[in-house]
């Protein structure tokens, strides 16, 4: 029985999502295009941080416009089926070579698997950039029985779709990868997180779970190996900290999902105390394709610390919004310019890249590469992926109002400077957009320098991060807001 306790960590109940419209960061960059929808998603009872229909901001839950989804980069890895249409069923994804990565991965040792990663140099994609390799040999190597592995199909970044596009185009991907991460590590369990605001994920989630089972990919004994995996779906509640991956296991546990000090390491003591390996969805999808072709064909692409595609969701402002697999290293302007076609409402102000929690890059910085150490040395970050282009009806006060509003409503709670630092922040916003300029500027850069120093978690370094960005790239934007 949930206690009232756990129960109000959560901001949506166990009924259906029903009419409401998103307060995402592409829906607040795009409220001009529609006010009214902007207006009753403010006035919602519940706020909804992301349906992940970017593409068509400011979006409400009844949107069903698909993304378009194209490829720059020399071959398509993680949309390699999405581009052509998608393999939802088992027998499209058969057809196409899936579980094929698996059967051939089940002939080998889980070592070979693991080096097979290793040498592909692929890092995580659900934010902090880790390299996978390593974390799948640190769970391989941790002593215990059992072990699980979890698929984070939270994907709460407002602005990010790519995971909810490979689930629900592609689940059997994420199986695949799921399972071959299984069997690299040793683990007998597999767990899918997926968000409550992508109810269609889940449903497809759910049928492809059963078609796995029905043809022996799942249970005991698979391929008829001496492997054997069972996989369950867990839908979550509306919480954004839930993605983060010590915050999801609590979830999984069915605790209160405040975030865990580290160390203990997932990979050491996870779920229930099991050395654990969590990884984002799209990351888990890279893993067929490595294992059918080797992590040297993986390594081949991108540049030096950054390797293999990225998945980039691109927002409604843009003359060609939709989902983009580019070859890391790709120059931003080239993503901002050429794929997207530059924005459709006005001069581009600043791009958010992997959410509201990462640093802005003005224009000026466009020719950055898409790296992860070339965006980190400029206050940006490739993130999850998500592109938030905004434009010029945009101003740093409400920008920062609204990422501040989100940082404190999302807030698990656990650590000063993010549970009252970002509501006080917001206000004091908030109040720069009623009444105009406000007195005393210092003392939200000492809140700023708080939160990038001493939170425990990424939601608030993020946060920290983000207000240091626009502190660096729009000084005088932000000076005007106090007397
Ligand atoms: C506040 C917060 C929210 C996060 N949300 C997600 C998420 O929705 N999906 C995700 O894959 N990772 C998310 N992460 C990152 C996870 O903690 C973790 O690093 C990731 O799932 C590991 O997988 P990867 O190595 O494949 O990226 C979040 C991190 C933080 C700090
Ligand atoms: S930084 Fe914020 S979200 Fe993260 S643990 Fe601390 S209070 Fe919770």
């Amino acid at each position: 029985m949930a206690t009232p306790d756990l129960e109000s960590f959560y901001h949506l109940g166990h009924e259906p999502l029903g009419d409401r419209a998103c307060q995402g960061t592409a829906c607040f960059v795009a409220r001009h295009l529609q006010p009214e929808r902007w207006r009753k998603a403010l006035h919602d009872d519940t706020r909804v941080y992301c349906l992940g229909s970017c593409h068509v901001a400011p979006a409400t839950t009844h949107e069903t416009a698909r993304p378009t989804a194209r490829v720059r980069a020399p071959r398509a890895i993680a949309l390699e089926r999405v581009v052509t249409g998608g393999a939802r069923a088992l027998a499209d994804y058969t057809r196409q070579g899936g579980y094929a990565a698996l059967m051939r991965a089940l002939s080998a040792t889980p070592e070979a698997l693991v080096a097979q990663v290793e040498r592909s140099g692929l890092r995580g994609r659900g934010g902090a950039g880790f390299p996978t390799g390593r974390k799948l040999r640190a769970v391989a190597a941790a002593p215990g029985e059992e072990k699980d592995v979890v698929a984070n199909a939270d994907e709460g970044d407002p602005g990010a779709y790519i995971d909810r596009v490979l689930l629900e185009e592609d689940p059997h991907a994420v199986l695949e990868g799921l399972l071959l991460a299984a069997y690299a590590v040793g683990a007998r369990r597999g767990h899918i997180y997926v968000r409550k605001e992508y109810p269609l994920a889940a449903c497809v989630l759910h049928v492809a779970l059963h078609e796995a089972r029905r043809e022996g990919l799942l249970g005991h004994h698979i391929l008829g190996s001496g492997f054997s995996c069972e996989i369950s779906l867990e839908v979550g509640r509306g919480s954004y900290l839930c993605g983060e991956e010590t915050a999801l296991l609590n979830a999984l546990e069915g605790r209160r999902p405040f975030v865990r000090a580290r160390p203990p390491y997932p990979a050491q003591a996870g779920l229930f105390g099991r050395p654990t390996l969590v990884q984002n969805v799209e990351t888990l999808v890279n893993l067929p394709w490595i294992s059918r072709h080797g992590g040297e064909a993986y390594a081949a692409l991108g540049i030096a610390g950054s390797q293999g595609t990225k998945v980039l969701s691109l927002n409604s402002l843009f003359h060609r919004p939709g989902l983009y697999e580019v070859e890391l290293g790709t120059p931003v302007r080239t993503v901002v310019e050429e794929l997207g076609g530059g924005l459709r409402t006005g001069p581009l102000k600043g791009v958010l890249i992997g959410g509201p929690l990462a640093g802005v890059l003005p224009p000026h910085l466009l020719d950055t590469p898409l790296g992860f150490e070339e965006l980190k040395a400029v206050g940006a970050s490739v993130g999850h992926g998500g592109v938030v282009a905004f434009d010029t009806h945009t101003s740093i006060a409400a920008l920062v109002h609204h990422v501040f509003s989100f940082g404190a409503y999302e807030s698990c709670g656990k650590c000063t400077p993010c549970r009252l630092g970002a509501r006080h922040i917001e206000q004091r916003f908030a109040r720069v957009l009623e009444t105009g300029p406000v007195s005393g500027a210092d003392g939200w850069e000492d809140v700023v320098e708080a939160l990038r120093l001493t939170s425990l978690c990424g939601h608030g370094t993020g946060l920290g991060e983000f207000a240091q960005s626009v502190l660096r790239y729009y000084r005088e934007e932000v000076e005007a807001c106090f007397t």
